[in-house]
């Protein structure tokens, strides 16, 4: 938005000291591809990073709130609510220091109704003669490629009650300075709320939907990369999000359809909520299943069995290890009793380390960090590939074979790798959605 409106003062400010200063250093806390030319290009400029946050909130005509929402229970078959009280806190701190009028906008992906409980505070907390209006605007943004979706949105949508459509177009007017008109679209505040969340709910389903079908793909001798094509070339289908994996992770999906459960079964609609937890169980089932492969196809199970794991970043793009499919699996393969070591080009190291939380009797789970690729791979017998980073299609694979104790064997779990390449060199090989003796 800084780079765009570079006549609109944008102040971000966070209770956080720690981030607002590794915001104003060379060493931002997020990696994202182009987002340190972005910040440097207006930062000091148009855009600044504060812990001011009360002469901030005075300043501000439009203040955007982008406060994380996390799941308030885990594992719970009723979903989760999503933890409000910093939302909450937020707006109590706003009340009470706003002196004039300010657009309110909802960027975190919050419960329908949440527009309400905002409004509310605001009114009850407000100095006299102080107004607000509250805007709902999620952001639809993927990690790894945020920038340019930011960029160029698919949609951006404006949600607000009767009576807002003043503010609505004065965020409308900041939006089209780069989307096309016809991409802004305005709608009330929950339906625009539950846009947010449905979105993230039907992406998860066709992730899981794919997956259910490489489970049958690997059972059959079927091929679940042909089947893709063959379903998503139909264009009511389409062919994104239809790529086999070992699951889907992230911050936001499997928080997000908590949150439609939760929902979904507060209003009483329990087969509602019933359809949304399948696709949070297929995708725990998919991930238990890559393992059981490990442990069924390597001869003499993996008590002792040193695994190179590639990869541990919910996707690639990111160092965002946030609810990733890798934790799940290393923990299950730790509990195997089989030493791990573990690259990923771009999660720290402790975030890996605070996701390898399994507990074993009378040891302590074996398992390492590496630097590269090559580091993981000598000495292992087993690969298996947990984030599709473009860098292992370039490993030298006939080097590595040499490398590895024989039988060597890899178990990708995005169908990254040249299957036929890596059985002339001698490997095992296994993919997601695929029998391993190839097509029947
Ligand atoms: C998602 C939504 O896409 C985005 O609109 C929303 O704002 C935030 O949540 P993000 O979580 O960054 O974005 O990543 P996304 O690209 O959606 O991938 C989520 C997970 O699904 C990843 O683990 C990814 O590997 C997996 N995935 C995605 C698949 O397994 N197969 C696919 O075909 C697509």
């Amino acid at each position: 938005m800084a780079l765009k409106c570079p006549k609109v003062q944008f102040t971000v400010v966070d209770i956080d000291s720690k981030r607002i200063a590794a915001w104003n250093s060379d060493h931002l806390p997020v990696y994202e591809a182009g987002l340190d030319d972005i910040v440097r290009a207006r930062r000091g400029i148009n855009l600044i990073f504060s812990t001011e946050i009360d002469n901030a909130i005075y300043d501000a005509d439009i203040i955007l709130i982008a406060i994380n929402t996390p799941s308030m229970e885990k594992d719970n078959r009723l979903g989760a609510a999503a933890d409000l009280r910093g939302i909450e806190q937020c707006m109590r701190r706003i009340a009470k220091v706003a002196r004039h009028y300010k657009i309110i906008v909802e960027k975190s992906t919050v419960p329908c109704r949440t527009g309400d409980l905002i409004s509310n505070i605001l009114r009850q907390n407000s100095n006299p003669g102080v107004n607000f209006d509250v805007l709902s605007n999620p952001e639809f943004l993927s990690e790894g490629s945020a920038i340019r979706d930011l960029l160029y949105p698919d949609r951006v949508i404006i949600g607000g009650l009767d009576g807002t459509e003043g503010a609505q177009d004065v965020l409308k007017s900041i939006y089209s300075r780069w989307v096309p008109d016809d991409r802004i679209i305005t709608m009330g505040l929950w339906s625009s709320e539950l846009a947010k969340l449905a979105s993230n709910a039907l992406l998860a389903q066709r992730v899981s939907s794919i997956n259910s079908i490489s489970a049958v793909c690997e059972a059959v001798g079927a091929d679940i990369n042909e089947v893709s094509r063959g379903c998503g070339l139909d264009a009511r289908i389409g062919s994104q999000f239809l790529q086999a994996s070992v699951g889907f992770g992230g911050a936001c999906f499997h928080k997000d359809i908590q949150s439609l459960i939760w929902l979904s079964e507060s209003l009483g609609l329990h087969d509602v909520a019933e359809y949304w937890d399948q696709v949070l169980k297929m995708n725990e089932s998919q991930m238990s299943r890559f393992v059981q492969r490990v442990i069924n196809e390597v001869e003499g199970g993996l008590k002792d069995i040193r695994i190179a794991v590639l990869g541990f970043a919910f996707k690639s793009g990111t160092g965002d290890a946030r609810n990733t499919p890798a934790s799940h699996i290393c923990n299950q393969l730790l509990r195997q009793g089989a030493s791990l070591f573990i690259y990923d080009p771009k999660v720290p190291d402790e975030q890996i380390r605070n996701n390898l939380t399994v507990e074993l009797d009378n040891r302590k789970p074996q398992f390492h960090i590496c630097h590269d690729a090559y580091n993981a791979i000598a000495g292992s017998q087993v690969i298996v590939i947990l984030t599709a980073w473009d860098e292992f299609q370039a490993v030298d694979w006939s080097e590595a074979h040499s490398q590895m104790i024989q039988p060597a064997y890899i178990f990708d779990g995005h169908r990254l790798l040249d299957a036929s390449y890596l059985k002339q060199l001698g490997f095992h090989y296994a993919s997601v959605g695929t029998h391993s003796k190839g097509r029947i």
